[in-house]
This record gives structure tokens, sequence and C-alpha cells, in this order.
């Protein structure tokens, strides 16, 4: 079985995919990173590690033979746009060390996702398709555009097997995310099952793809897995579940908890994120070639999400 490497394994993704990795391999063959560290579960491997730092990262991979890189550190759209500079070294000089050790060292399959915020306001915002306008306002967005391009550039030039998705939001209970503008949604959860209003910071109907967890996890797998011969593009796959406004889940909570009230306030520098990314995305591209298919549309999610959360409230 291959030794994997995670990087920002502390993270929101980071931390179920470490969980769902550990399960295919066996925990002694997932070595978890992150400048942050881990709640240390039974054997979990677990490393300090500054995507920055590339001579260290360079000694992990070379000491635990590390056969595959899934690399979800990242600093998200909202937290970047208030610090730009630290989310361009982050993004961009961590991306470019993991695919360069990745390259020095033999690596034979790195995972590097992308996001929604890879489009911008002269995007499509309507079933955006695969290849489309790419011009996104927000520093977020322009590190995940140029990260596509690299893990590209390393695929054609480098001989390195790069391959990632564009995730929309992502729905979770076990981990909080961090500084991204589709936070809300779980904000949304969080406060409706601790029985306090909640505001928005969004405006009622601003649509944007999302997607839960375990389908989130599954896109990775499905298409590290997937045979390479199957695929015409390698990284920036679109791939979404269901389209939410904040006034769509919020109704869809209060179904459950009719208690619930939400009011809606709209912070600019988050809106203006959300109003240049897409509406909806086409994700044919991924259906057609490694079978991508969610299986949580949003009333399963909700169900499954007000099902699971409250165990895990004291984390958010
Ligand atoms: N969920 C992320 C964010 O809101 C998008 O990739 O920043």
């Amino acid at each position: 079985m291959s030794t994997i490497l995670v990087t920002g394994a502390s993270g929101q993704i980071g931390s179920e995919l470490v969980r769902e990795l550990q399960q295919r391999v066996g925990i002694s063959s997932v070595i978890s990173t992150d400048i942050k560290p881990l709640p240390l579960e039974n054997g979990t491997i677990f490393k300090k590690l500054d995507v920055l730092d590339r001579r260290k990262f360079e000694e992990l991979v070379r000491e635990y033979h590390v056969e595959e890189i899934y690399h979800l550190a990242a600093i998200l759209s909202a937290a970047a746009e208030k610090n730009p500079i630290l989310a361009w070294n982050i993004n961009m000089t961590g991306t470019l060390n993991v695919l360069d050790v990745a390259r020095v060292c033999g690596v034979s399959k790195v995972f590097i996702p992308s996001s929604i915020a890879a489009f911008g306001p002269s995007t499509p915002l309507d079933h955006t398709p695969q290849t489309t306008i790419q011009r996104p306002n927000a520093i977020y967005g322009i590190t995940k555009v140029a990260g596509e391009l690299l893990g590209d550039y390393y695929v054609e030039k480098m001989g390195v097997d790069c391959r990632g998705v564009r995730y929309p939001g992502i729905i979770s209970y076990l981990t909080p995310p961090g500084g991204g503008t589709t936070d809300y949604a779980i904000d949304m959860f969080v406060s409706a099952l601790r029985k306090e209003p909640y505001t928005c910071y969004l405006s009622p109907d601003t649509s944007l793809d999302m997607m839960y967890m375990p389908d989130a996890l599954r896109a990775c797998i499905q298409l590290m897995d997937a045979d390479s011969t199957s695929l015409l593009h390698h990284n920036a796959f679109n791939v979404t579940a269901f389209q939410l406004t904040p006034a769509r889940l919020a109704a869809a909570i209060q179904e459950y908890i009719p208690s619930f009230v939400c009011a809606f306030e709209s912070d600019p520098v988050r809106q203006a994120i959300a109003d240049s990314w897409p509406n909806s995305m086409d994700d044919q591209a991924a259906r057609t070639e490694w079978g991508w298919e969610p299986r949580f549309d949003l009333d399963s999610m909700v169900q499954d999400m007000l099902q699971q959360l409250p165990a895990h409230l004291s984390l958010f």
C-alpha cells in the first residue's frame, strides 16, 4: 500500500480526508502535516510542517517514501482578502513546493484542489462551463487560477501526475472552516442547533454551488483512483452537488427547527466575492471522464447535518 502525505491536515477538508485515507490504506500509511496540531487519535502520524519550508517538506517525503500527496493547506477567500501577501505566499509558494518536491522525489500522484473562486465577474455565472473566462478579482481566486495552471504545467512539462477539482462550498460537521465566503452555511446550522438567531453576511438570494463533505471526499478519491488514460483534463474539474442560497438553506433548516430565526446583513467584502462566483457550475467533464456523481442533495444533506452536528457542536 502506498504512503500518503496530507498537507493542511488540521483543516476542514484535511481532517476528514485523513480519516478516509487511513481507512483505505491503514493508519501507519498516512502522514498528516499542518502548522496547527491535529487532535491525535489512535496512532495517527502527525508532523508539524509549514508548506513554505521546502527543505523540511522534501525531507519528510524522502523519509517516509511518500507516493501520493494531498495538498489541502491554503488560506481561504475572506481571510486572503485581509492578508493578500500571506495568501499569495501560502497558496502559491506552498503549491509550487508541493509540485516541485513531487517532481524531485518521484511522487507518483498529487491532488491539489482548486475552487469556484477560480472564476470571476466576467465568467458566465449560470452553468459555468469547464473551460471559460477566468478573471477572478479576489486574491484567493487569483492564486487558485495560477495553481490550476501550475498543476497543468507540471503534468505537461515535468511529468508529475497532478490532479484536482474545483470545489464548491463544502458543508461539514467535524471541523470548522476558517475564513471562507461559503462558511455561512455551516454557521447557520450551528446557530439553529444552539437555538440562537443568525445574521447572514450574504444577501438571501446569493446562489452558490455547494457540496456535503462525504461527496467532497469521494470526488477527491475517485479522481485519484481514475485511470489516467480516461482523463482529458487533469486539474480543475468543475464538481458540484446542489445550488444554495442563504434563504433556501434557512427555510430548509426551519422545516426541522421552526423557531430558527435568520436575518441578513451583507458584508461588502464577502458579498462581492460571492457575487463574482458562479451561481451553478457545469460538471459534465468530471461526470464523463471519471464518473463523478454526487450522492447528497440539499434535503439529504440537511437531514444528515442535523443528525450528526449535535454531537460535535462544542468544536464550533
Ligand atoms: N469555500 C471556499 C471559500 O469560501 C471556496 O473555495 O473561500
